[in-house]
């Protein structure tokens, strides 16, 4: 049988969990949590700050050669843009958008699998994103696609909301999840979908400890080990 890969690769839709899932799964088993999405964002900001437009393939590309993104240590690690600690300045509106537009072009999708390939294979490892089970670790040892009702999802998103000060009602949250779902598994790069061998977890009926514990249950009986 071949090698169990000690990586756990963690995919759902908007509002499913899976960020604070993967990072406090990665916590108790004492693996590397690695935020593939704080890559794209490190990228966007090196664009950002050399005055160049994410959207220009022309802009972005010179710098893959030239910025270098990694992590700290520590927990969760820092995000480093050449040496540099911008965990905190990728945290912006702004740096999300810029994200989200630098990981519309192919060339930068495939040098970001490969620098998280690299940092995932190197130590056990847990990560979370659009294409973290189908794209960066199909190989995963284990893979989990955490789901949940459209419902549920939204009222998550609205408390995340209103803890960051922003108002909204119930019903435009939903019609936000709603469009999100159909984009994130429409898109022509990398669509959201379930792997055919990932452990489906419905989270619609569980809090987050217990959404945390499933996930380390179905860990510790794939990799070994105890929890409790
Ligand atoms: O998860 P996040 O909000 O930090 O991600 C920021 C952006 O990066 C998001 O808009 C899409 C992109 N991203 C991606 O394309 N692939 C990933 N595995 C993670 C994030």
């Amino acid at each position: 049988m071949p090698k169990l890969l000690k990586v756990i690769a963690i995919d759902g839709p908007a509002g499913s969990g899976k960020s604070t899932t993967a990072k406090e799964v990665a916590k108790r088993l004492g693996w590397t949590y690695l935020d593939t999405g704080a890559m794209y964002r490190a990228l966007g900001l090196a664009v950002h700050r050399a005055g160049g437009n994410p959207e220009e393939l022309n802009d972005v590309e010179p710098l893959l050669d030239k910025v270098e993104i990694g992590f700290g240590t520590g927990f969760p690690p820092a995000v480093l843009l050449n040496g540099e600690d911008v965990s905190e300045l990728i945290r912006t509106p702004e740096a999300g958008q810029a994200a989200s537009q630098v990981s519309t072009h192919g060339l930068v999708r495939k040098r970001m699998v490969e620098l998280q390939r690299a940092i995932g294979i190197k130590q056990p490892c847990v990560l979370e994103g659009r294409d973290t089970t189908t794209v960066i670790f199909p190989d995963a040892g284990l893979k989990i696609y955490v789901d949940g009702s459209v419902e549920v999802r939204a009222k998550r998103r609205l408390h995340d909301y209103t803890v960051q000060g922003h108002t909204m009602n119930i019903e435009e949250v939903i019609a936000d999840v709603i469009e999100r779902d159909k984009r994130d598994m429409g898109r022509k790069e990398s669509p959201l979908q379930v792997a055919e061998d990932a452990v489906v977890i419905d989270t619609t009926e569980m809090n987050m400890e217990e959404q945390i514990q499933a996930v380390m249950d179905v860990a510790l009986d794939r990799f070994g080990g105890s929890s409790r």
